[in-house]
């Protein structure tokens, strides 16, 4: 019988995000709240003859292009020695859209062959063969909301905190994370995140205190770039968000809601403009 199984990949999205400074290995020093949403992909993986990837999307390739592919050749050349996998990626993420769509379906992969063929690599191994695939494949691994420092990688995870309405709009374009970090000036940032006011309020439940801290420094390349990400974040702001912010480097902009029923209006009103709107909260699965 041929060995499978399924693993859900779930997005993130930054609450807070700011940059310290660049580093001489030229990544960014960060510190940033991660946390997952129930917008997940699911990864089917099972036993094959050589590594194939395939997706219900066109807009992900299937070769070494893709993080997932690269994610099975690293675990299998490291630890493994069956033949191959074949890989199914059922896409629900936006693609290029500031949510760890490709590193949530790398740290899958790397979950589910280790788990299908009982190889036993423990998880700080697992972990840092994530952190060489990608800065996200680390917390998209361990999941649920943390703190993340150095380039994303080290991770502080923080308890369930309360349960939010979040409405996401992905608008119809792209953002390469690594142009948007080449295009940020961290001496001419003014405003940031105050991260130890953000996790106070994130331990007390408090939402007018998430609010207020949820701040993105990589929105002030973004959104001089694109005028429209600014015009999602006033417009949810108006539909009675208590905050709006780009997650990661873009282009998806989240609001958050106290208000479920407000949420749903806003998600109705956006769905007249943009085609991917979505109403999300918190990751509760596996
Ligand atoms: O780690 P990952 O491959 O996802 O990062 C993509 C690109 O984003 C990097 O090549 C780098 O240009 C930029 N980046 C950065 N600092 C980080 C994370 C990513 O400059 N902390």
């Amino acid at each position: 019988m041929v060995r499978s199984i399924i693993i859900e990949a779930p997005a993130k999205v930054n609450l807070t995000l700011d940059v310290k400074g660049k580093r001489a290995d030229g990544y960014h020093e960060l510190e940033t709240l991660m946390h997952q949403i129930n917008l997940v992909d699911r990864v089917y993986i099972e036993e094959a003859k050589s590594l194939i990837v395939q997706s219900n999307s066109t807009l992900i390739p299937e070769d070494e292009g893709n993080l997932a592919y690269r994610a099975a050749w690293a675990i299998m050349d490291k630890y493994g020695n069956q033949e191959g996998v074949r890989i199914f990626i059922e896409k629900n993420i936006p693609v290029g859209a500031g949510l760890a769509g490709g590193s949530t379906d790398a740290a899958a992969v790397l979950i589910g062959i280790n788990r299908l063929f009982d190889l036993g690599v423990n998880p700080v191994d697992l972990m840092n063969l994530g952190a060489v695939l990608g800065s996200d494949v680390p917390f998209c691994m361990q999941g649920r909301t943390a703190m993340a420092t150095g380039r994303g990688e080290i991770l502080t995870p923080l308890p369930a905190g309360p349960s939010l309405n979040m409405v996401l709009v992905k608008p119809a374009f792209q953002l390469s994370t690594a142009q948007v970090y080449a295009d940020l000036n961290c001496e001419q940032l003014t405003r940031r995140p105050d991260n130890r006011a953000f996790v106070q309020a994130w331990l007390h439940g408090d939402y007018q205190g998430i609010a207020v801290n949820m701040i993105n420094v990589l929105e002030s390349v973004s959104v001089v770039r694109h005028p429209e990400i600014g015009e999602i974040k006033e417009g949810l702001k108006k539909m009675g968000a208590l905050q709006s912010i780009m997650s990661g480097s873009g282009p998806s902009v989240i609001g958050v809601f106290e208000d479920g029923q407000k949420a749903q209006e806003a998600v109705q009103k956006m769905k007249e403009r943009y085609q991917e709107v979505y109403l999300v909260s918190s990751y509760m699965g596996e």
